[in-house]
């Protein structure tokens, strides 16, 4: 099974392309291969990542054909079901975000406020959104956890540099690039994210060596996660060919940010100006929040998907706060499950055209976070590819999806998302 549908190349216009999928069309970015009108292409997250031969897409295509739309018939009988318009004020701003219009800082939070009743109608609300501007498309990223080595010490987080009691890994460059070009040839994965503690060991040319080792032996969309490193390492590693950046803001809450990162190297606005250079880099931005730090508002969320967005994120994370029990905050209550689905749903109705994800935080707060998160207007799914060694030990909080191995992963992903009607894949913007 693939992940990725090929697609061929049916206009260009300089570094754009249009490409077509069984009669859907998208604008995607070749910033990689040279490409002419005719080519078969895969693309994520709206860059083409690989130009593959007509005799290979062919046959791909031809398994794809009719499961395509049947997905598609699918998800859009899934979408309609909820398809209730009400009365009342709540109601009233669900219409306000489904016909387009943005919404107040205000209206957010009441949102997030929403009661029992009224979260169905938002979750619904949100899927019907997710629906009609992106179809059933699904991006499915591999993660790689490279190092649990981390210099700070966020209070919330089980590699924080003062838990003794984890055992310490860091992987080599070459053990990095192996794991990665396997996951692409072997698993067929076309996103990847490389995921690490604040790990100084590394260089940035560590970083370009991997991104450009990788990149010569497959085509991917590779997403760098490493955490506050300056500017210039950001920019070389754009220039190597990654793509994709994956830093949370954590919190928009200032005082909240300065008491969970006591002593940070990096500090909250030093952070952002990270995400814009990024974003104006060329990145695709993914960025968000924990939610259920200690003290944390719905106003506090309100201004987390408001800031997200003003940083441009082409992709939504926000996940629960789940209590590691070798930190300052073993003893946390976690939110309710229907606080992160509204969180997910909110940002679906501030942001239509967003990726969002359901963040493996989710997955293990809630064994049906998975499902119930991709039902409230999220688009997007990580599956673990850590080797199980070390994936044991990334330990930023403990899991009980540990237990899997990657085909495993891969084939009950692939389960839901048909279920669900949703193509494994990323179809591009
Ligand atoms: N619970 C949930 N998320 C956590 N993170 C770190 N520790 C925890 C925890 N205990 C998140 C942070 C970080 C991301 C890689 O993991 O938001 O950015």
């Amino acid at each position: 099974m693939c992940y990725a549908i090929p697609g061929r190349i049916v206009s260009l216009n300089g570094k754009k392309a249009v490409v077509d999928y069984f009669g859907e069309r998208r604008t995607v970015r070749a910033d990689f291969t040279d490409l002419t009108v005719g080519d078969y292409v895969y693309a994520q997250g709206g860059f083409v990542v690989d130009k593959i031969d007509a005799s290979d897409a062919l046959p791909i295509l031809e398994q794809w054909k009719d499961t395509f739309f049947q997905l598609a018939l699918r998800d859009a009988e899934l979408a309609r079901t909820t398809d209730k318009r009400h009365e009342g004020e709540f109601a009233q701003i669900l219409s306000q975000a489904e016909d387009g219009s943005s919404l107040s800082h205000e209206q957010i939070a009441r949102l997030l406020n929403a009661n029992l009743a009224e979260q169905g109608l938002l979750f619904g609300a949100a899927n019907r959104l997710r629906h009609a501007h992106l179809k059933n498309a699904c991006c499915v990223h591999g993660i790689i956890e490279f190092s649990n080595i981390c210099i700070n010490d966020c209070l919330y987080c089980g590699i924080r540099h003062s838990n003794e009691k984890l055992s310490r890994y860091r992987l080599s460059v070459d053990e990095i690039v192996d794991i990665a070009v396997h996951a692409v040839k072997k698993h067929g994965f076309r996103a990847l994210v490389l995921q690490s503690g604040e790990d100084i060991a590394y260089s940035t040319d560590d970083f370009v060596n991997i991104i450009q080792n990788i990149k010569k032996q497959c085509g991917v969309l590779l997403f760098m996660s490493v955490g506050c490193r300056d500017l210039e390492c950001y920019t070389r590693m754009y220039h190597a060919g990654a793509r994709g950046v994956l830093l949370r803001f954590e919190t928009s809450n200032l005082s909240l940010y300065s008491r969970m990162h006591k002593g940070a190297k990096s500090d909250f606005s030093a952070r952002l100006e990270l995400v814009r250079h990024a974003k104006k880099s060329g990145y695709l931005i993914a960025t968000g929040s924990i939610i259920g730090l200690p003290g944390q508002t719905e106003i506090d969320l309100a201004n987390d998907i408001l800031l997200a967005k003003s940083l441009g994120a082409d992709m939504y994370s926000f996940g629960p706060l789940i209590p590691h029990p070798d930190t300052p905050l073993n003893e946390i209550k976690p939110v309710d499950v229907r606080m992160v689905l509204k969180m997910i749903a909110t940002s679906r109705l501030v942001d239509p055209d967003a990726t969002i994800l359901v963040t493996s935080a989710l997955e293990t707060l809630d064994r049906q976070g998975r499902r119930s998160g991709l039902l409230s207007g999220a688009n997007s799914l990580m599956i673990n590819i850590t080797p199980s060694r070390q994936r044991a030990l990334y330990s930023i909080y403990p899991r009980r999806t540990d237990s899997l191995t990657v085909e495993e992963n891969i084939d009950s992903t692939i389960e839901l998302l048909h279920e669900l009607g949703r193509a494994p894949t990323d179809l591009g913007r």
